[in-house]
């Protein structure tokens, strides 16, 4: 399927990431980064930029192709975005290589003494990273991040942005993609069920291990 022929949101269109959209893209990641929460103000992990370098930054710069943003007919203000890759294993080796190192220059630089809580929290998601949804890499070779602006959910949003980049993962012959969340994030486990997604797995660990009864949800859906 098309980019075009993915049914539109009211009001709302689909349009692939470009190099401007960078901090809205950071923005939106905060707001709604802890478990589908805001995350500013929690004293959790206040560096923003830091926080970007591990969540989104990685596929921005390296998998462009696979990042689209939802944009406001009206004004053009960016509400929301999905970013992630159709072959993980190989993301996984681009990642360590090639942001890695930035990770460790922002943690050098500004975060050990600016946001020591966010330094901490790296470091701990470093020691357990070995510990990801590799088991899957084989049916569900993609993977995808998604996060809606909280004043513009339930709008049909999320849908869309996931059925374009479905759309882009069939059009380049991935035969099945998988995500990460929680079983606190009462949002986004009705919409991956609503859209097809099926429970894969449930493991501790990941981004938000240590987080009072947060335990991991592995989605998964064949295309
Ligand atoms: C999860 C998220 C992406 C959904 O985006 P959205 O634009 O609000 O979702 P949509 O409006 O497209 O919803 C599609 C369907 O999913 C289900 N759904 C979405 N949000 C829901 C909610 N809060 N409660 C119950 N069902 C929900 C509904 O069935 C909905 O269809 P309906 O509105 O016709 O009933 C959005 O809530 C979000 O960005 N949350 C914060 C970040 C996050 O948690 N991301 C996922 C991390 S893994």
């Amino acid at each position: 399927m098309k980019l075009a022929q993915v049914p539109a949101a009211c009001g709302i269109h689909c349009r692939p990431y470009g190099r401007g959209d960078r901090s809205a893209v950071r923005g939106i990641l905060h707001s709604t980064g802890f478990l589908g929460e805001e995350l500013a103000g929690k004293g959790l992990f206040e560096d923003k930029r830091l926080f970007a370098l591990v969540n989104t930054e990685g596929y921005l710069r390296f998998q462009p192709s696979f990042c689209f943003v939802a944009v406001d007919d009206a004004d053009g203000t960016v509400a929301g975005y999905i970013i992630g890759t159709g072959d993980s294993r190989r993301y996984e080796k681009t990642f360590r290589r090639r942001m890695y190192w930035r990770i460790a220059v922002r943690c050098f630089l500004v975060s050990w003494w600016r946001h020591p809580e966010s330094f901490r929290h790296v470091l701990a998601w470093a020691r357990a990273y070995s510990d990801s949804a590799e088991a899957f890499f084989d049916g569900y070779p993609a993977h995808l991040h998604i996060n809606v602006l909280p004043t513009c959910q339930r709008r049909g949003i999320g849908e869309l942005l996931i059925r374009t980049f479905e759309a882009t993962l069939r059009d380049a012959g991935v035969a099945g993609v998988h995500l990460i969340t929680s079983n606190r994030n009462s949002k986004a486990l009705p919409f991956y069920a609503k859209l097809g997604y099926d429970v894969l797995a449930q493991k501790p660990g990941t981004f938000w291990q240590g987080v009072e009864g947060h335990v991991a949800i592995v989605f998964g859906k064949r295309l």
